[in-house]
């Protein structure tokens, strides 16, 4: 596959399209590779640095392989993906299954990272992740924290919904489109 570079703007526009419906965020850690839906994210600049900011809540797989492997890449659609896609990688733990293979969903080496891209979800960053930061809860209104985090003041409850997000950031090392070489499918 032949990679055609993305700016950061080309980046920014396709995310803005894209989250409402959702994206991929695929991880890898120790032989361990996974990807999850996320809705929420940002592409700007920090520290003077193109970054892509993910939301991801403390509960999940991904959030424990970040934590190994400081590095993820984002994987954007070029049309509709398959709805069992957003089924699995939407609500599935990676932790029980082996998403990808469930999916059909082809790794790419990565660039930059030793994440790879998605060959059906074209449209990737790899990121390289700087800095993390999990919210404060008691910092959020008090009409976001209950809709969001209904759960997040009973210490006994099991709901992942009581969870904060740990937001990671990550430097975008590189952004494009994978496309297929002459004579490739
Ligand atoms: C449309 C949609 C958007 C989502 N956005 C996020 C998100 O931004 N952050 C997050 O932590 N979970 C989000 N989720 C939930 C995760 O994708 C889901 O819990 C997933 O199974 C986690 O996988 P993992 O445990 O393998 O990491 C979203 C799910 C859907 C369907």
């Amino acid at each position: 596959m032949k990679r055609r570079k993305l700016s950061l703007s080309e980046l920014a526009a396709y995310t803005a399209d894209a989250l409402p419906k959702g994206i991929l965020l695929t991880s890898a850690a120790e032989q361990k590779l996974n990807s999850m839906v996320i809705g929420w994210g940002a592409v700007g600049i920090n520290w003077n640095l193109p970054v892509f900011a993910a939301y991801v809540r403390v509960s999940r797989y991904t959030r424990e392989l970040l934590d190994k492997n400081p590095a993820f890449t984002v994987n954007i659609p070029l049309g509709k993906p398959e709805p069992n896609t957003w089924a699995v990688c939407g609500s599935k733990s990676g932790r029980d299954m082996d998403k990808l293979a469930v999916c059909g969903l082809h790794p790419v080496p990565g660039e930059q990272v030793s994440v790879p891209a998605l060959r059906e979800f074209p449209i990737t960053a790899e990121c390289k992740i700087i800095y993390r930061q999990q919210e404060d809860l008691s910092l959020l209104p008090e009409e976001l924290r209950s809709r969001f985090y209904p759960h997040s003041r009973d210490s006994e409850s099991s709901d992942n919904s009581k969870d904060p997000h740990v937001t990671y950031y990550g430097q975008i090392l590189s952004a494009y489109v994978l496309e297929p070489e002459e004579g490739e499918e």
